[in-house]
């Protein structure tokens, strides 16, 4: 066995092979009729996740918000918004959670804050107030040309203009201004709320846009051809400045006061070499991998996503993790095709997730084989929708309210039918109750395969062997294949422990996976 790399610890964490699931808190349970899920209704429906098997869950922003872009926009970092409760109802939920051992992390928001927040509210009032964020002076004659052209991730210019005539940054919303992470207040403020929430017993961090935060001083133009919304291309002089591990080795330095707490980046960045940079000894514990997201069902392209992820966590001696969907991408059963096939996918690829080394994260509704929804215009809040000049639909359709029973919507989601967007009326066959004692639905499916992979000594070990371009062996024993072909094939060798569909006379059909073990 490789020795440990310096700085990390040789007893493995909790994390390095915990299975993530991430409540979407909008959207998983309303505890209070209002339309909106809160942290109470997480509570109440914590039974969901025990049976599940999860071993920690992530929280998506729940501090106090305007909710520009539904919590993506703190401006008090050190409270609980009233939408989602209070600090006792994160009491609650952190004794509930613990008591059945799920541990309890939160997203930290440090790239910007809301423009609600005081120190925002008083750089308005004050041009000596502004040196927390990024405002400079515009171009032109009369100065009313922004100070450069980057754009912001949701669509439109990332400058926008105050009364006075200087410009603010913001990399995504006008209501979400970049902070300025060369001042040392912002750097206090971290630790604060970072200290405040350990404190109270979360149990680690989701880091949003973790390569963001550094902006290189001289703020030069980016490259604006292709310039795709929601994503950052290489040499994209807004993301992955060099001065951003700076700020991840000081949040470390926090973290490492409390040793069992995690931190897991979203980093969207180019290459290993620089993915890596962020899963040093002293930066961040887990890095959020989308190889997989951005695979589509082809087994080249998902064994290409497996290996890469797996090299570029081996770089930096760090877990790899694994996700399918989150908040902000189409549901994997739509991104696959939709309908019956669709499904058919996202359920092999679910078992070849959970067949993966390192940590698994499962975006609520996932283990109902939720597909995305196609809204109307006029529900739609995302946003990138206005900011496109409703070009992009944004990101709604993926965040639509989970169906827990009943046979019409609310779907016991709420007492109310006034959820926060709509529910499809057809998801009826789709509800946790619907599902939960069908041996045959996408639920039990998840429930079958987590308990298999926190169980079975057969998934022990770091690497996966390819015994072909579909299948892999892990070293405890495990064998996983799936099938992106068109035709049944053959199984490997071994006892059957689960499939993700019906064998078809003994072979493995298209769009179905199979978990072995080998004898
Ligand atoms: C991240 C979040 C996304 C949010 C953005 C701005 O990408 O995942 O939902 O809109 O950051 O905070």
């Amino acid at each position: 066995m490789a020795p440990p790399i310096p700085g990390r610890s040789a007893r493995p964490q909790w994390w390095s092979r915990a299975v993530f699931y991430q409540v979407y808190p909008r959207s998983f349970a309303d505890s209070n009729g209002d339309g909106v899920g809160d942290l109470d209704g997480i509570t109440e429906r914590l039974d969901h996740l025990s049976d599940l098997g999860v071993q920690a869950l992530w929280l998506n922003p729940v501090m106090v918000s305007p909710m520009a872009d539904h919590g993506y926009d703190v401006s008090d970092p050190r409270d609980i918004d009233p939408l989602f409760g209070d600090l006792a109802a994160l009491d609650r939920l952190l004794a509930a959670a613990h008591a059945r051992g799920i541990r309890v992390t939160m997203d930290l928001v440090p790239n910007h804050v809301s423009s609600a927040h005081p120190w925002f509210v008083a750089a308005l009032a004050d041009p000596t107030h502004r040196d927390r964020f990024i405002f400079r002076d515009g171009g032109g004659p009369d100065g009313s040309e922004p100070p450069n052209n980057w754009v912001s991730i949701f669509g439109g210019p990332a400058w926008t203009r105050v009364p006075d005539g200087q410009w603010y940054l913001h990399l995504f919303d006008a209501a979400q201004p970049d902070l300025n992470w060369e001042h040392p207040e912002v750097f206090d403020d971290i630790e604060k709320t970072l200290r405040f929430w350990l404190d109270r017993g979360v149990d680690g961090f989701r880091i949003d846009v973790a390569h963001g935060m550094a902006k290189p001083a001289t703020l030069p133009d980016m490259d604006l051809t292709e310039n795709e919304l929601l994503r950052n291309k290489a040499d994209d002089p807004r993301f992955d400045n060099d001065a951003v591990h700076d700020i991840h080795r000081f949040i470390r330095t926090v973290l490492d006061d409390y040793p069992d707490a995690v931190t897991v980046g979203e980093i969207w960045v180019h290459g290993n070499e620089q993915f890596a940079k962020y899963l040093r000894p002293d930066e961040l514990h887990l890095g959020f991998n989308f190889h997989l997201v951005q695979t589509d069902y082809d087994a080249a392209g998902i064994r290409a996503a497996i290996d890469n992820s797996l090299d570029a966590a081996a770089l930096a001696g760090a877990a790899p993790t694994w996700t399918l969907s989150n908040h902000d991408v189409p549901r994997e059963v739509s991104r696959y095709g939709n309908g019956a096939a669709g499904l058919r996918r996202a359920r092999a690829m679910a078992l070849v997730k959970l067949a993966l080394p390192g940590t698994v994260f499962i975006y609520n509704g996932a283990e109902l084989g939720l597909p995305n929804v196609e809204l109307p215009d006029d529900v739609l809040q995302d946003p990138v929708w206005e900011r496109s000049g409703r070009a992009e639909r944004g990101r709604d359709g993926c965040r639509v309210p989970l169906p827990w029973s009943g046979s019409a919507p609310p779907f016991g989601f709420s007492s109310t039918p006034d959820t926060w967007l709509p529910i499809p009326a057809d998801w009826k066959a789709l509800t946790v109750e619907a599902q939960r004692d069908d041996p045959d639905s996408t639920l039990t499916l998840y429930r079958r395969a987590i308990a298999l992979r926190t169980g079975r000594a057969e998934f022990a070990g770091d690497t996966v062997e390819w015994l072909g371009d579909s299948t892999f062996r892990r070293p405890g024993g495990l064998v996983c294949a799936f099938n992106a072909g068109a035709v049944p094939v053959t199984l490997p060798a071994g006892e059957v422990l689960l499939t993700s569909g019906p064998l078809k006379d003994g072979l493995l059909p298209p769009d179905t996976a199979a978990w072995l073990v080998s004898a």
